[in-house]
């Protein structure tokens, strides 16, 4: 319903090396561009852009299409907004009418919320008590305007009056009234201030609501819905798309406040994680909107954990040219005081001293370690391998072992070659492209190859425990080792018929055919041997990757630093 004409235009004046280019690195091959495939994972680059063409194809996945369809898989757009998005960025306006036809049919539930909201906006404007607060706060009209600021007055059920269907289930699903265990109903928000909460696609899917005075909790927020994911939402984030794009930068706070006041003082490029911790979720989607990703904490000690639980998450999705930043407040501050004290420029100068992901990393580990003893320089230099092992961004992992190298007093191929012969940090170091989620992956294929091996030489599961194996398809495993156990020496054939009739039947007799083609071709008990290393180890690193993505109890700690190679 967006005229064809003005998609022509678009498609006219936007280059696809540019908006590709934009997300993936290109390199230029002949008269077309190549790079890896931003769709699927691949070690040598598959994806090509022709700008003759107009159009990219990756020759792996199949992917292909042009920028519109660029920018709807990458950004996860539907179609309406990647218009909009390209649009902004060749400078044009999508014809507004057209837009809203557009638009799809939203969940039954969106409605009660906006409903909701346009009450709390217009109760706002009747109680002088909440303007007050807000004033005193030093917000101004417009900017409670421009976030949709409302009011919700006291009374339990004032929504009543408001959503025609009160006593039905909708609006217990959408979060704005609760049931209590003796069937009554009442709302949630009850003489609090008003954040309508807006997703990715604009509309509203719930609601963060301030006490006016001291009241606990401080905060109340919408429960997870069908509309509402707290991990996946950045409150503020369709106030600042433009900034964010425009400025190609992007700042995560952690407050309402702090965003609603930061955009009032025109750093319009501010989000804020809903009141939870900074999920990879948040990150993966930080990293895609801007090149610059600067994250703003409290100077304090929970601020500084909570950035390295952020930085946790940012080093496996850190892309080559992107840069990640970490901005401590001066003590007692916020951004919303620190701006309302201050004034932008000084927040803006605040920002150029951010530190870099790496620095921040680096520093951090070298105060855990003492780095003028070597007893010192060697834990750093295992625990930064424990940190890069994560990084899949080739150049921007180089450079960190590069500066690795440096702080231990190490050359770059002694660093490396420690790396390398390490057996916990397999090739991963090397090749840049393990990921933590590959082993947990492949532990299936791994854990059919044991099952091939003890079914070819059932004694070797004797010494196996069945609960030293854990998870997603180690079921067969596992039974085949209980059992052996239970009844000692078994041959292959008595096996196969204590399987059969069981869920693993067809399993077993697949597995069997295979092994027919490959007895006598290997080392039974060696392959067994190399399996089960193989498998502890996809273990540690599973749990290693476990423990690096949350902040560590002291217990926690020890056992990284055993599961850490000595
Ligand atoms: P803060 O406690 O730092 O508050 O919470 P704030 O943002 O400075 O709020 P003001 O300035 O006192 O109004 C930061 C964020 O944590 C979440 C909210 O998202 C809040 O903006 N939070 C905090 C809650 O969800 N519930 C709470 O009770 C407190
Ligand atoms: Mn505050």
């Amino acid at each position: 319903m967006i005229p064809q004409s003005f998609i022509d235009d678009l498609l006219n004046r936007l280059s696809v090396v540019d908006v590709v280019g934009r997300a993936v690195t290109l390199k230029k091959a002949g008269a077309n561009y190549q790079s890896c495939c931003p769709f699927h994972e691949e070690k040598t680059p598959s994806f090509t852009v022709s700008p003759s063409k107009q159009f990219y194809h990756c020759f792996g996945c199949g992917a292909h299409g042009n920028i519109i369809d660029f920018t709807m898989a990458w950004r996860n757009l539907s179609f309406v907004q990647a218009i909009e998005e390209l649009a902004h960025s060749a400078g044009l306006s999508v014809p507004k009418n057209e837009l809203k036809r557009a638009e799809r049919q939203p969940d039954i539930l969106t409605p009660l919320l906006e409903e909701a909201s346009n009450f709390y906006r217009n109760s706002l404007k009747g109680s002088k008590r909440a303007i007050e607060y807000l004033k005193a706060r030093g917000v101004t009209g417009q900017t409670a305007a421009r976030f949709g600021l409302g009011y919700a007055p006291p009374g339990w059920q004032a929504l009543a009056k408001v959503l025609k269907n009160y006593e039905e289930q909708g609006p217990i699903d959408s979060g704005l009234v609760v049931l209590n265990d003796s069937g009554r109903r009442y709302d949630r928000f009850r003489d609090r201030i008003m954040f309508p909460i807006k997703g990715h696609r604009g509309r509203i899917v719930g609601f963060g609501g301030r006490v006016l005075d001291a009241g606990e909790p401080k905060y109340l927020n919408s429960p997870e819905t069908r509309l509402f994911e707290k991990g996946r939402e950045l409150y503020g984030l369709v106030q600042a798309q433009r900034a964010i794009h425009s400025k190609n930068r992007v700042l995560v706070v952690e407050g309402y406040m702090d965003v609603v006041m930061l955009h009032q003082h025109g750093i319009d490029y501010a989000v804020a994680t809903l009141g939870t911790a900074t999920t990879s979720t948040h990150a993966k989607a930080l990293i895609r909107l801007a090149d610059e990703v600067i994250f703003s904490f409290d100077g304090d000690a929970a601020g500084r954990r909570a950035a390295w639980r952020a930085l946790g998450h940012c080093l496996q999705v850190i892309e080559d040219g992107k840069r990640v930043k970490f901005l401590f407040l001066p003590d007692g501050e916020d951004p919303d005081s620190f701006v309302r004290d201050h004034g932008a420029e000084a927040f803006e100068k605040l920002i150029e001293t951010a530190q870099s992901l790496s620095r921040f990393m680096l520093d951090h580990l070298a105060s855990e370690s003492e780095l003028n003893t070597e007893e010192g320089r060697a834990k750093f230099v295992k625990q930064a391998g424990a940190m890069l092992q994560q990084v899949t961004a080739p150049v921007y992992q180089l450079l960190l072992r590069k500066s690795v190298a440096d702080m231990a007093g190490l050359s770059l191929e002694e660093l490396d070659g420690i790396y390398k012969a390490n057996i916990s940090l397999p090739t991963s170091i090397t090749t840049n492209n393990l990921k933590v989620a590959r082993s947990v992956r492949s532990a299936p294929s791994l854990s059919r190859h044991l099952v091939r091996l003890i079914l070819m030489q059932p004694s070797l599961a004797m010494d196996l425990q069945a609960d030293e194996f854990s998870g997603a398809g180690t079921e067969l495993l596992r039974a085949l080792i209980e059992m052996i156990k239970l009844n000692g020496e078994m041959t292959e054939g008595e096996l196969e018929q204590q399987f059969a009739r069981s869920e693993f039947e067809n399993t077993i007799s697949r597995i069997l055919s295979e092994i027919r083609e490959l007895n006598g071709k290997i080392e039974v008990k060696q392959e067994f041997m190399d399996a089960i290393k193989k498998w502890h180890l996809q273990q540690r690193k599973r749990r290693i990757g476990e423990l690096l993505k949350t902040e560590l109890t002291p217990a926690q700690k020890l056992e990284l630093l055993g599961l850490l190679p000595h």
